[in-house]
C-alpha cells in the first residue's frame, strides 16, 4: 500500500512493512529512540497480541519509523507512532499514517482517534495535516520523565474515514 498522498515529500517514499512476531525487538528499539521511557519488546508483543492491533515499520534503507494502531468494531486508535530523530521532517510519519488510514478505510472503519500531549507541536501539526481535529481534552494525562513528574494534558483528536467501498455508501456519510 504505497499510493497515499504525501505532498511536499514526493521523492522520499519509505517502504511500509507489517510487523510480525520477529519484529518486537526492532519496534522496541525504534520506540526507545523516540520516547523516554521506551517500551520493551515484551510491551510491544503484549500490545500487538491484542485483537485488532497492527504494527507498521517504515524502512528507508534502514528501519526509520513505526506505528502501532488498533481497531475495535468500527473505530480505530493510534497507540504509538515515532520516527527516529535523523529521519524526521522527511515525510516518514505521513507515509505511516497514510498507509494505516488506507488499510482502515478498506476495512470500512468509520473513525480513528488518538491522544497527543498539548505541547507536542510537531505531532499535532502532523495530525492536523492528516485531517484530524481536536475533539476533547484529558487533563494531566501524561507524566513527563525528567521534568520532575510534571503532568501534561492530552488533546484527543479524531478523523472520520471515507468509506472505501463506494457500493455501500448510499448517501449515509458520517463525514465532518
Ligand atoms: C511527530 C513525529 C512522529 C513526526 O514524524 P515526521 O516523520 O518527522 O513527520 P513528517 O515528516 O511526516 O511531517 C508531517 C507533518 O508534520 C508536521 N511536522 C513534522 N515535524 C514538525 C516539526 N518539527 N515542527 C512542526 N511541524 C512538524 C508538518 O506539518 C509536516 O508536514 P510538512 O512536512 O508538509 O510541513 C516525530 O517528530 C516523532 O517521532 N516525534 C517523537 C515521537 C512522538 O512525539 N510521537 C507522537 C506521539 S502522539
Amino acid at each position: 500500500m504505497q499510493n497515499y498522498p504525501m505532498p511536499g515529500h514526493p521523492a522520499s517514499l519509505p517502504e511500509i512493512q507489517i510487523a510480525h512476531a520477529g519484529s518486537m525487538g526492532l519496534l522496541a528499539a525504534l520506540h526507545t529512540r523516540c520516547f523516554t521511557p521506551g517500551w520493551s519488546a515484551r510491551d510491544m508483543a503484549r500490545l500487538l497480541a491484542m485483537p485488532g492491533s497492527l504494527g507498521l515499520i517504515a524502512v528507508r534503507g534502514e528501519p526509520v519509523g513505526f506505528l502501532v494502531g488498533r481497531q475495535v468494531a468500527q473505530e480505530a486508535e493510534i497507540i504509538t507512532i515515532g520516527v527516529i530523530p535523523a529521519a524526521r521532517a522527511t515525510g516518514i510519519a505521513t507515509a505511516l499514517l497514510g498507509d494505516y488510514l488506507l488499510r482502515l478505510s478498506a476495512q470500512q472503519i468509520a473513525e480513528i482517534f488518538l491522544e497527543v500531549a498539548v505541547d507536542n507541536h510537531p505531532a499535532i501539526a502532523l495530525y492536523a495535516a492528516q485531517g484530524f481535529t481536536d475533539v476533547g481534552r484529558r487533563p494531566d494525562y501524561y507524566t513527563t520523565v525528567g521534568k520532575n513528574g510534571i503532568r501534561t494534558d492530552a488533546i484527543v483528536m479524531r478523523r472520520r474515514l471515507p468509506n472505501a467501498n463506494p457500493a455501500s455508501e448510499n448517501g449515509n456519510s458520517t463525514g465532518d
